[in-house]
């Protein structure tokens, strides 16, 4: 073989250049390496050892040997002897015969004999990823010259690696960022559909289908205490496996949910080892099954249990997983605790209104509906605070993450994801807010009705489509609270009732003092109210304005549609 002139290693070390270029599946443009490199120098043999995490080679890419001679040597090199000096020195290194090196460990059984070597670094940026090796020069000795070049070649090849191994960290990182968003999402949505049902039963049903769909579980299931009866009670069962899930009680005490409520702590048992579920009763139920437990805590006292069993891909529950499902634990808790104040402040106002009930029976109804009431509006704040603090603020923090990724990505198609992501994102930050104000308005706080109010039609207005057109009067920001929020609680749910029932185009609001006189009306021209419409909205209405010493009627203009009119009497006039 004639000698390579100067011109034709360049143009090898051109051509290995432009392999990276092209991007080739990095096996091929390390190979074509390691080729150019055994052309250039003429050696007889040429490898390239990629060392992976744990510092040992993990791929070698060899050229000169048969592949008879390949498959007899067997195993990669472990890196030992000279290949193990060139991996912590890290440096060039040219050798006459490796077997003279008092470094060298020897070869192999059934290994080619070989005796000229020149190793070099495949290093970048401060990281070896690597090694170049050759043997056998043709004329028993490599040069400085070949070492320049061979250099040059290991230089390319780091590389290509860095390229592979970027784009792989890119291509993870863009993938748990999408993945991460998309569960935002989802429980944006979860949360809102748990905060707006008022059955605590269909609220945990709720929470646990949530829970199905998110996690992909074939069960999930909820299980309660009975104190006095001291067992635990599968009150909800939901997901694939759920019509075959045994959900007769079990002792509170030596049960496997019964021990996680007791204990508050979650855990995970894969009951596919038939060891992991120790002695608990339940554990027949059990066995068998990958299982993830949360308690539901409510204040400082677990509730309920939230435990989900069987990934439908069939692996092991991962702690994503596990804190995925102590996110929707929460969202339990939140529906408990609703459900008991709620329970707990009407069944102590009912009891009030009985015992006073040979006293004036107005005032004690109106002391009934004023303790309902009120914890409604403080369990709403409540709420608000909580959706804005935890879920608002964490979604919003997706989104900056999700910028700041799509920015750095150099792929399009990986960045027009991202981009999808991004939106879906946005959106749920919308329906956040929407959410929050709907719970409790801050302007109501913060400015008064008018504000307000004319935020409420601004709302409506962009999410029905409907024209509205609100015309206030003076004065209204200094109404007393209590008379401003159930003016304002009385409005929404008569927009609310246009919304949904009315079928109308055009809606006008107006709220005015008039001599010591304060009138609201909601007015649509839709189909007007059927005769004897009354539901639990406008018997809420009614209750608010009894509240406050007004009154609301329900009145068909003579032009069609519907009309809400509250009044109330606010000063001597
Ligand atoms: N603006 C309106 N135009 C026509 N019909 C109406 C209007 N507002 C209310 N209704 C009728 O009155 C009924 C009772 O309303 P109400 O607000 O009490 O209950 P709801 O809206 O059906 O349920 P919710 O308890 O969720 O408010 C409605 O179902 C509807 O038939
Ligand atoms: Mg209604």
């Amino acid at each position: 073989m004639a000698a390579p002139t100067e011109q034709d290693k360049l143009a090898e070390v051109v051509e290995a250049g432009t392999a990276i270029a092209r991007g080739l599946d990095l096996d091929d443009t390390l190979r074509a390496v390691v080729e150019a490199a055994t052309r250039v120098t003429r050696a007889a043999y040429g490898a390239l050892g990629v060392l992976g995490p744990d510092h040992r080679i993990s791929r070698f890419i060899t050229t000169g040997l048969s592949n008879e001679q390949r498959e007899l040597l067997g195993e990669l090199p472990t890196g030992r002897g000279i290949l193990g000096v060139l991996i912590d020195e890290a440096r060039p290194l040219r050798l006459l015969d490796l077997s003279d090196d008092p470094r060298s460990s020897g070869f192999p059984p059934n290994h080619p004999p070989m005796h000229s070597f020149l190793g070099m670094p495949v290093a970048g940026r401060g990281t070896v990823y690597g090694n170049l090796y050759l043997t056998e020069a043709p004329d028993g000795a490599f040069t400085e010259e070949d070492e320049r070049i061979v250099g040059l070649l290991a230089g390319m090849a780091a590389v290509a690696i860095e390229n592979a191994r970027l784009y792989q960290d890119a291509t993870q990182q863009a993938e748990q960022a999408r993945r991460a968003a998309e569960a935002r999402v989802a429980l944006t949505g979860a949360a809102a559909a748990v905060l707006h049902e008022h059955d605590l039963m269909e609220a945990l049903r709720l929470v646990a289908r949530e829970a199905v769909r998110l996690l992909r579980v074939r069960l999930v299931a909820v299980a309660v205490p009975d104190e006095f009866a001291g067992v635990v009670r599968y009150d909800v069962a939901e997901g694939p496996a759920a019509e075959t899930f045994d959900t007769s009680s079990v002792p509170l005490g030596d049960s496997f949910a019964g021990s996680v409520l007791l204990a508050g702590v979650s855990i995970h048992v894969d009951g596919r080892d038939a060891s992991a579920l120790g002695n608990f009763v339940s554990a027949k139920r059990l066995a068998g099954h990958d299982v993830i437990a949360e308690p539901v805590v409510v204040g400082e006292e677990p509730a309920a249990v939230l435990l989900a069993a069987d990934r439908e891909d069939g692996e092991q529950f991962t702690v994503d997983d596990q804190e995925l499902l102590g996110v929707l634990a929460t969202f339990a808790a939140i529906a408990v605790h609703t459900s008991r104040s709620l329970a707990r402040e009407r069944a102590r106002a009912e009891a009030l209104a009985r015992l006073r009930q040979t006293q004036t029976d107005a005032e004690a109804r109106r002391e009934t509906l004023a303790r309902v009431i009120e914890t409604q509006e403080r369990e709403r704040r409540r709420l608000a605070q909580d959706l804005h603090d935890r879920t608002a603020g964490g979604l919003t923090s997706v989104l900056f993450a999700l910028r700041r990724l799509e920015r750095e990505l150099g792929d399009d198609d990986q960045r027009a994801q991202l981009s999808e992501a991004r939106e879906g994102v946005s959106a749920a930050i919308e329906d956040v807010r929407d959410l929050i104000a709907d719970l409790r308005p801050k302007v109501l706080d913060d400015f008064g009705l008018g504000p307000a109010l004319e935020r409420l039609c601004s709302t409506v207005a962009r999410r029905s489509g409907l024209v509205l057109r609100p015309e206030l009067g003076d004065g209204l920001d200094e109404l007393a609270p209590e008379v401003a929020t159930a003016v304002y609680r009385i409005v929404q749910e008569a927009l609310s009732n246009v919304v949904r029932h009315a079928e109308a185009g055009n809606v006008g609001v107006t709220a005015a003092i008039l001599g010591g006189q304060l009138v609201v009306t909601v007015e649509d021209d839709g189909r007007g109210f059927a005769p004897g419409s009354m539901g639990h909205g406008i018997e809420g209405m009614l209750d608010r304005a009894r509240m406050v010493a007004g009154r609301v009627d329900l009145e068909s203009p003579a032009g069609g549609g519907a009309r809400v009119r509250f009044e109330m009497q606010i000063g001597a006039g």
